[in-house]
């Protein structure tokens, strides 16, 4: 079955900026994919293109079977995505947020949606408070919650849990998974390589521009040095691996 993202060869420049310098990266219908990356790395670049926000310099991007370049409208049907930043409105309460978008989206039972929603992702006691009484965690379950309105086969979240204190991490991280578990394929950006080992099937490490290193976290752990292993006499974590690699990279 193809691919439920495929991109090949991705370059994308703001002004004199190379951010990406030809990205290569496939992921698997119901998967979970996390992109790591440091500041500035490029990852939210590569989720706008892909969801259609921003066009590339370069390369091939598709989305569902659709060519991001040639088929946005496509594309745009048949995703969602949390961006980085909340897209809720704060004046309004939780529930109306859900109607408010289902309504957009078209759905004729938009207060079923809405009950649904905030019953699944536990916000049935505040569905009636004004979003901006809702803590950090809550505010970022609605927004995805939000993304899901109409049941996209495909969601991207850019840094989910950016920001959110370790318990709300782990309502996300419960979240995502259950997505998953449900069939739906995940993107997901992190800057935690905690956040990548926990939740993903396959994890790309972005770097300059490319991505130098790609695969399930165990196929990852076996690139780490074996001598360093001994020493530490323990397993390697992402993050020993991600500074491994990028030393090495660096030397080269
Ligand atoms: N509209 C823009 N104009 C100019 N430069 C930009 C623009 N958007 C992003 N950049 C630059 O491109 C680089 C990549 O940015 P991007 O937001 O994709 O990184 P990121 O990996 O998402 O970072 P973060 O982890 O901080 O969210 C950064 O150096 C950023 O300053
Ligand atoms: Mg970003």
């Amino acid at each position: 079955m193809q691919n439920a993202i495929q991109v090949k060869g991705l370059q994308k420049s703001y002004k004199q900026l190379h951010v990406l310098k030809g990205v290569d990266l496939e992921v698997e219908r119901g998967s979970i994919f996390a992109l790591l990356g440091s500041n500035g790395s490029g990852k939210t670049t590569i989720v706008e293109i892909l969801t259609t926000l921003l066009k590339q310099d370069g390369g091939k991007a598709t989305v569902n079977g659709f060519d991001v370049a040639l088929k946005p409208d496509n594309v745009r049907q048949s995703i969602s995505l949390t961006g980085q930043f909340a897209a809720i409105d704060e004046i309004l309460t939780g529930r109306e947020n859900l109607v408010m978008i289902a309504r957009l989206r078209h759905l004729s039972n938009s207060s079923q949606v809405a009950n649904d929603l905030l019953q699944r992702f536990g916000l049935t006691d505040a569905a009636d408070r004004k979003a901006s009484t809702y803590s950090g965690g809550m505010r970022r379950r609605l927004d995805i919650a939000m993304s899901l309105v109409g049941g996209s086969p495909l969601i991207f979240l850019d840094e989910p849990t950016t920001g959110l204190d370790p318990e709300a991490r782990i309502e996300v991280w419960k979240m995502v998974k259950e997505l998953a578990a449900n069939g739906t394929t995940v993107f997901l950006t992190t800057q935690y390589l905690d956040e990548a080992e926990q939740l993903a099937d396959r994890i790309a490490i972005l770097h300059e521009g490319r991505i130098i290193v790609s695969g399930a976290l165990a196929e990852l752990k076996k690139l780490f040095p074996s001598a360093k292993i001994e020493y530490i006499e323990k397993q390697p974590t992402l993050e020993e691996i991600f500074l491994a690699i990028i030393g090495k990279k660096e030397k080269n």
